[in-house]
């Protein structure tokens, strides 16, 4: 019987305290002549630009700065602003960049892979939504990371905005995955407590549901699991400290572990309801996530074998005998993770409103995520989670 698992994940990662250093190494066998930089402008005001600017510099790599991320849902018209570069009289050749360079979160290199992916297509960003859209190899993309994070430095998943629809579109391909990887927690000490706050919990969302995915394995499930433990481990300690850089590290490490498991496996309900939210309300992806993922996994549990609802249950620090109490102890330790880190614990608190459930509802089931969701819902299922979360 057939059964495979293609495992995809940058060529290259550089990891750990420092790791930034090895880029320049990486980047003098490329020969390059001209980079984009794809970043906003906190990161620009932060120093960490200035840092790869001075990198590029010394290579002689010449480079134009897109900073127009101007917030954390990047929507089509901030890869239109970016696509604009490639069009400036200066640059006669569309493909005049052999490299893209993003600077930040989710929302930065998501965009770059956007405009990565135009550059060489063509069309619109729209064109490609959905899975295995995308037909040629996008432009080469390094990723330097500064939150922990979304993952997206290391995954084939772009998710972008079409305000026109109110939807976030996912973008899912091989071609758009990152060349190269970097996360050095040099780059995320200045992260503000809000942000460590709701990236780190979008990194817990990403472990469970790769780990309850459809899709998952035994490499998928050891990267999820070690996730979920550093999570809950050090996710508090570098809320409370920022400078506390073994926290920081440890977050980084359960970021990628994180993000390689469901790029591998897959997500599920909770993505594709944050996602649509995201849409509506352009407020925080992780905050949406964290509120949604106990509803979401209660929905989830008949359809999650007995033995990996202990393994959660264990990896989240707490162990029972008994499959409904292991339900309802993964709930909690959810629950009280989010309120130890100041997130909101409803919805209605992040700007849903109740009017909105029905069309958000039949948004999130067309979401690809939904695909590898363990338990396949309708629209009344749909409701009832967003009402319960509400
Ligand atoms: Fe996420």
């Amino acid at each position: 019987m057939e059964n495979t698992h293609n495992f995809i994940s940058p060529k290259t990662n550089l990891i750990g305290i420092g790791a930034i250093k090895d880029l320049p190494n990486e980047l003098l066998a490329w020969k390059l002549s001209k980079v984009l930089i794809v970043t906003d402008k906190n990161m620009i005001k932060l120093g960490y630009v200035e840092n790869v600017e001075k990198i590029l510099k010394s290579l002689l790599i010449s480079y134009d700065i897109f900073d127009g991320i101007l917030h954390p849902n990047p929507t089509v018209s901030f890869v239109e602003d970016g696509l604009l570069n490639f069009k400036k009289k200066w640059n006669v050749f569309r493909r005049s960049y052999k490299l893209i360079i993003s600077i930040g979160g989710g929302s930065n290199h998501d965009c770059a892979k956007a405009i990565a992916v135009v550059a060489t297509n063509g069309g619109s960003i729209i064109d490609y939504e959905g899975y295995n859209k995308v037909t040629k190899p996008a432009i080469p993309h390094i990723a330097i990371n500064t939150t922990a994070g979304s993952g997206a430095e290391l995954t084939m998943f772009a998710i972008i905005a079409d305000n026109t629809r109110r939807v976030k579109m996912s973008i899912a391909s091989p071609f758009i995955t990152p060349f190269i990887s970097v996360n050095d927690p040099i780059f995320m000490t200045t992260m503000p407590k809000e942000v460590t706050a709701s990236s780190g919990i979008d990194v817990l969302s990403h472990a469970v549901e790769a780990f309850v995915s459809t899709e998952a394995n035994p490499s998928t499930d050891s990267l999820a699991i070690g996730a979920i433990k550093l999570v809950f481990e050090y996710l508090p300690r570098a809320y409370d400290n920022g400078n506390d850089l073994e926290a920081r590290e440890k977050m980084m490490f359960a970021n990628i572990m994180a993000g390689m498991a469901f790029n591998n496996a897959g997500l599920g309900y909770v993505h594709c309801m944050a996602h649509q939210l995201g849409g509506f309300y352009n407020q925080t992806h992780g905050c949406y996530n964290a509120v949604l993922l106990p509803f979401v996994f209660e929905f989830n549990a008949v359809s999650i074998p007995e033995r990996r609802i202990m393994q959660l249950c264990e990896a989240m620090g707490t162990i029972t005998q008994n499959r409904a109490q292991a339900v309802e102890l993964i709930m909690e330790a959810i629950k009280d993770l989010s309120a130890r880190i100041r997130i909101p614990g409803r919805l209605r608190e992040m700007g849903l409103d109740e009017r909105d459930i029905e069309m958000l509802s039949e948004n999130a089931l067309k979401d690809i995520s939904s695909f590898t969701n363990p338990r396949q819902g309708f629209i009344d299922d749909m409701i009832g989670i967003f009402k319960a979360a509400y």
